[in-house]
């Protein structure tokens, strides 16, 4: 890892373990973007490769006659808005006289040990000896407003984290129009941008396109980062698969609207433009003051998406991931949701918690309805104190019976919303984001409280803080079921209105901050109507998040693949719900439940009491072998063996931090008619080592009174079940399955070296 700054050529050089990222100060202090991807030698600079003018009839600065500068062909760090750049700007400012052109160029720069944190935003983390940052000053030609772009990178990862801090120097507010973190400028077209869309109970959905000359937008306006598109991108080349070719993934650490915009321009250029979404946006800063934007994390890989998404795991889990529970085993939760819904007392409750920690399950999450008189969904938010009737006593005493037996004791809060039918709303009607003489639009019969208010905040830190110091509770279950509309504040005046949107997530963000500080052994999990806002911001406060509401596995399998491009599987809440399932109807066995949940942060919802005595002895073994394996799920790295979106079967693996241990799982959708056996090829062995092959149970093989699948569960016996191959052998080779007579079936396998 170095940062070079080379004072002949004026060239900046981010050397990552794999990459190199160059930048110039060109003639007239433009800074240029010259290359991103595969290490560069010292020494060695992309300069000749770039073009600063080529078109006709295409403006250029005043003072570059000689050679023309033309902002709309020369790449760009950190494009400007006004002076001939039409691809997407990451900053468009007005000035005090009405004047909006920027013609930013560079003044100064500094590198140095460590990382900055960024006020107030979630951000990446790292010590001195671990990380190298360049810090770039860029000045307007005419007024002293400044832009400070910092880079970072980080020992041992192919990352690049960026952000940017817009000063301003002059003397009068400025407004800014768009403040994006930035921009990556490639001299080329023929790439593909795959994105990450969705909608509720089924986020998250891959869409791979070629990028054609126009303009493509990837973007949220709903005040979180949404069940419909992710703050996560890649570009790839066409040929990229999982385990071959270049790609970039683009990640950026912010939890409210964002826009991704990819534009191919005439002359075959691509730019991505990255940051907070500049639709709604209109935000002041006064003489003196400064607006930082949220940071993006890049990632090149050479070898296709398994090792981007690798880097993505590794730091997210140890440099974004904070608190206590990054390190340490998560619970094993019971969740009252899809178990009572609405319909519960404390009885009900220390039922489930019974039959729960009879199956060794080590954490009860009382879910939805438990405060003000919520027995639906149609009252109560903002009334955060417990329903004594409904739980027959205090929530302590609750608690204190849930701890008898044997369990932690987790809660529900949705700590942005109120309710009109509330305590709260009655006191403090003005509190939530409506606009003068508009009835604001409902949502789940609830409305959104103002997080860009101090007081606001100060309430809800006052009010939770009480209730979770008022019992033993040990989880909380951050939940956001809407979202914003009417996005006005009371406490703005009229020319801070276009504020709004990102002063509440500085707003949740505190929250957060002071909660997870002031209870730093309590994990939140985050959560917004499933996986609403389910982002690397997020995973700064909360370690994990619950990643749908949809936990029906033939499902939830394609969720989970898309949610490890970037996110780390420990971050992924996934349960096992009752069958049929309550979204789909669907009827799926509880061992494929069981494989699908225990590839993330692990649980159960569902009223284990109304389970058979062979459930709940599965369950039992379900949870024995997550706590057994547990290092290897929640630390090991994860490898997406196969495509569900291309093949029957699904199949991924775990390898161990020591690598001596590794499981795989391998979970198919229907049955086929007259089906030959398959193969699949394992990852992350070592070469030479000896790994001897074992199934958890022999549930998916003993189906022993049909002769056909007794057929298809010996082909299996006799070629994989303790049998010992070379690493070599499984990862070249593979091993050879055979479907049984089941739909939406999946176990797991065991290699262990030998
Ligand atoms: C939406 C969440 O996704 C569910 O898990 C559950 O907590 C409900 N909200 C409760 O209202």
């Amino acid at each position: 890892m170095s940062i070079v700054y080379n004072s002949q050529n004026k060239v900046f050089t981010l050397n990552t373990k794999n990459s190199s990222y160059q930048m110039q100060i060109g003639r007239y202090g433009h800074l240029f973007h010259l290359y991103y991807g595969k290490s560069l030698l010292d020494g060695e600079t992309a300069e000749h490769a770039i073009t600063v003018a080529c078109a006709a009839y295409t403006p250029y600065a005043h003072d570059s006659q000689e050679e023309r500068v033309q902002p709309n062909i020369a790449p760009q760090e950190f494009s400007c808005y006004g002076v001939g750049d039409y691809k997407s700007d990451c900053i468009h400012a007005v000035f005090a006289d009405g004047s909006q052109s920027i013609d930013l160029r560079y003044e100064s720069h500094r590198i140095f040990d460590g990382k900055p944190t960024l006020n107030g935003l979630p951000a990446t983390y790292f010590g001195t000896t671990e990380a190298e940052s360049l810090e770039i000053i860029l000045k307007d030609t005419v007024t002293d407003l400044r832009v400070a772009l910092l880079y970072t990178i980080a020992d041992g990862y192919d990352a690049v984290m960026r952000s940017a801090k817009i000063i301003n120097d002059t003397d009068s507010s400025i407004y800014l129009e768009s403040a994006l973190t930035g921009c990556l400028d490639i001299q080329d077209n023929g790439y593909e941008l795959i994105r990450f869309m969705g909608r509720a109970t089924m986020e998250r959905m891959i869409e791979r396109d070629p990028l054609k000359e126009g303009r493509l937008t990837v973007e949220s306006t709903q005040g979180v980062s949404s069940h419909s598109a992710n703050p996560f991108v890649v570009l790839c080349e066409p040929h990229t698969n999982e385990y071959s070719g270049d790609c970039y993934g683009i990640s950026l650490v912010y939890s409210g609207n964002f826009a991704i915009t990819a534009d191919v321009s005439p002359m075959d250029h691509t730019r991505i433009a990255v940051g907070i979404n500049p639709k709604g946006f209109r935000f002041m800063v006064e003489a003196g003051d400064s607006f930082q934007t949220p940071e993006m994390v890049m990632v090149y890989s050479d070898e296709g998406f398994n090792k981007m998404s690798q880097c993505y795991h590794a730091m997210y889990r140890e440099h974004l991931c904070r608190g206590y529970y990054k390190d340490h085993r998560r619970p094993i939760l019971i969740n009252s949701w899809e178990a009572l819904i609405f319909d519960f007392d404390s009885d009900k409750i220390v039922d489930l918690a019974k039959s729960s920690a009879e199956c060794g399950i080590e954490l009860l999450v009382l879910d939805d309805g438990w405060f003000g008189v919520r027995n639906d969904d149609s009252s109560s938010l903002g009334d955060w104190y417990a329903n004594e009737e409904k739980l027959n006593g205090t929530l302590a005493q609750l608690v204190d019976r849930v701890n008898a037996e044997g369990l932690k004791f987790g809660l529900w809060f949705e700590p942005e919303m109120i309710s009109e039918n509330s305590d709260l709303y009655r006191a403090h009607p003005d509190w939530c984001l409506r606009c003068p003489d508009r009835s604001p639009a409902l949502g789940r019969g609830q409305l959104v409280l103002d997080m860009s208010r101090q007081e606001v905040v100060d309430y809800l830190d006052e009010t939770i803080s009480k209730v979770l110091s008022s019992a033993n509770i040990e989880y909380v279950k951050w939940d956001m079921n809407r979202p914003l509309t009417d996005v006005y504040s009371k406490a703005l005046p009229a020319e801070r209105q276009g504020e709004v949107f990102h002063r509440y997530m500085l707003g949740v963000y505190d929250l957060l901050e002071r909660l997870t500080a002031k209870f730093p052994k309590v994990l939140f999990e985050g959560c917004a109507s499933g996986g609403g806002r389910f982002d690397a911001g997020m995973l700064y406060y909360t370690p994990q998040i619950w990643c749908s509401d949809d936990s029906e596995p033939s499902n939830r399998t394609f969720i989970q693949y898309a949610t490890s491009f970037s996110y780390p599987m420990s971050m992924i809440s996934a349960h096992v719900s009752p069958s049929p399932n309550h979204q789909t109807g669907r009827v799926t066995p509880l061992k494929t439940r069981g494989v699908v949940a225990m590839t993330g942060s692990f649980g159960y919802e569902l009223n284990i009491a109304l389970l058979s005595e062979e459930e709940k002895e599965e369950i039992r073994e379900q949870v024995d072998y997550y706590k057994k394996n547990q290092d290897i799920f929640q630390f090991g790295k994860y490898y997406r063996l196969t495509n569900p979106y291309e093949s029957n079967v699904v199949s991924w693996q775990y390898v161990s931090q020591s690598g001596d241990k590794s499981i795989m799982a391998v979970e198919w959708q229907r049955f086929p008619i007259a089906p030959h056996p398959f193969c699949v090829k394992l990852k992350g062995l070592e070469k030479n080592a000896k790994y001897k092959v074992t199934v958890d149970t022999t549930k998916p093989f003993v189906v022993e009174t049909k002769l056909d699948d007794e057929r298809r569960g010996n082909f299996v016996k006799n070629r994989i079940v303790g049998k010992e191959f070379s690493g070599n052998v499984l990862m070249n080779v593979g091993l050879r399955f055979y479907y049984m007579k089941e739909d939406y079936t999946a176990f797991f396998i065991e290699i262990e070296k030998i």
